[in-house]
């Protein structure tokens, strides 16, 4: 793990492997360790840097608003800035989607291209909104406990090692409250993306697993619909964590988009 500062922040983020730079975000609640598989084993072609999110794993939060997915966005610029990096295929999965939709407003100039791993173009309906305020207030007030245990059987398949569960939930059971609260209103806020998605002309994957129950596959058939000319990749036996249940067929979905954007 390496770590730069961003106006007097420590921001923490991985750097692993070589070829074309894929800038990944992580999920909601998790860090950047959520790719393990990955960072290990980077996949062929591609110059891995997956960062935390202010507030979660080794970066630090920013005020007590809510970290919207433009925050986290920029920060991922600003990390890309830093390591002298032009442009790079941005991706996340989940709420590191919306984060990649946010980047990809921000700053179009430095994207090759898109990867969305089980998330959505979709914001969220009003009732959606009332649930991450409901989220934020609970784990203020009662710690990650209730959240980790409503979340975990939805984050995998009933098919998940042991090993790969207990190893999710406490990497949940470790972020800050007061994080974790302001990424929950911070995904409240997040614009419909339907509309980016449709104008957005360069390579796209969009991945899924075929049993998550959180982003399920029509959201996926959705976006890759959008995105004139994109793939998609249904994985089985996987929910919405397919990097960490499948992580050879989710390497190699990755390999194939690593040559298509060569
Ligand atoms: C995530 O996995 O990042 C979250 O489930 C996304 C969300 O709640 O919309």
């Amino acid at each position: 793990m390496q770590r730069i500062e961003l106006r007097g922040r420590s921001y923490a983020f991985h750097d692993v492997g070589q070829g074309v730079p894929l800038l990944l975000f992580h999920g909601f609640p998790f860090t950047s360790k959520s790719f393990w598989p990955q960072l290990d084993e980077p996949p062929t072609g591609f110059r891995l840097i997956a960062p935390d999110h202010r507030g979660f794993g080794g970066s630090v939060l920013d005020g007590d608003g809510p970290s919207t997915m433009e925050a986290f966005a920029e920060d991922g610029s600003a990390l890309l800035d830093a390591l002298g990096i032009q442009s790079a295929v941005v991706g996340g999965v989940s709420m590191g989607g919306y984060v990649a939709l946010a980047f990809a407003r921000l700053a179009a100039s430095k994207v090759r291209g898109l990867v969305l791993i089980d998330t959505q173009a979709t914001a969220d309906d009003e009732a959606g909104k009332a649930r991450r305020e409901a989220v934020a207030q609970d784990v203020l007030q009662n710690g990650l406990a209730g959240l980790t245990s409503s979340m975990l059987p939805k984050l995998l398949s009933a098919k998940a090692p042991q090993a790969v569960r207990s190893k999710v939930e406490a990497m949940m059971l470790l972020q800050s409250p007061r994080a974790v609260a302001a990424a929950s209103r911070g995904m409240g806020a997040r614009p419909d993306s339907r509309d980016q998605l449709s104008r957005f002309a360069l390579p796209t994957l969009v991945v899924v697993g075929a049993e998550d129950p959180i982003t399920p596959v029509e959201k996926a058939r959705q976006m890759a619909e959008l995105v004139k000319g994109s793939q998609l990749v249904v994985i089985p036996d996987a929910a919405h964590l397919p990097n960490l249940e499948q992580p050879e067929t989710f390497k190699a979905a990755l390999e194939a988009f690593a040559a298509a954007v060569r």
